[in-house]
């Protein structure tokens, strides 16, 4: 499974530790940026780990900010993307299986590097249900 991963400057030390844990782990991440801790807008990383969804360059993303909202609002406006920002493993095991979430959004500034880590392992190794209530709700998202 190939890993899309970005962040803003807000996100940027996390970023550089979860490539590290996919790495060791021995998933396939790509670098979006940022690449350094200067200044930069979110919206323009967002877009393009969700378009490499999109485009199925890779099958899931994760965004950090210094909150990670608003690398889920960004994310969120594209097609088929479906970003959760998660902040306890609960969260991030249930929207795998529930939601099918295919980024998770991630605050540098909000939880601990450890809980992030966790955070990223169970949602990449949780599977969606597929059950038919959950799948047509999410079919219902793109109704809209
Ligand atoms: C950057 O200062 C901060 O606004 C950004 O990382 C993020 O928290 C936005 O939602």
């Amino acid at each position: 499974m190939k890993i899309a991963v970005g962040s803003d400057h807000g996100g940027f030390e996390y970023k550089e530790k979860i490539l590290k844990f996919l790495k060791d782990n021995g998933y396939d991440a790509e670098d979006f940026g940022a690449y350094s801790k200067d200044s930069c807008d979110y919206p323009d990383v967002a877009k393009k780990v969700a378009q490499s969804i999109q485009n199925k360059e890779c099958e899931r993303g994760i965004l950090i900010c210094g909150t990670g909202i608003g690398m889920s609002i960004a994310a969120n406006k594209f097609k088929g993307i479906r970003a959760a920002l998660c902040g306890d493993t609960f969260s991030a095991h249930a929207t795998r299986e529930h939601n099918d979430s295919n980024i998770l959004c991630l605050g540098e500034r909000v939880i601990g590097d450890m809980l992030a880590l966790d955070i990223v392992d169970v949602w990449l190794k949780t599977d969606f249900s597929g059950d038919s209530r959950h799948q047509r709700r999410i079919d219902k998202l793109e109704d809209v």
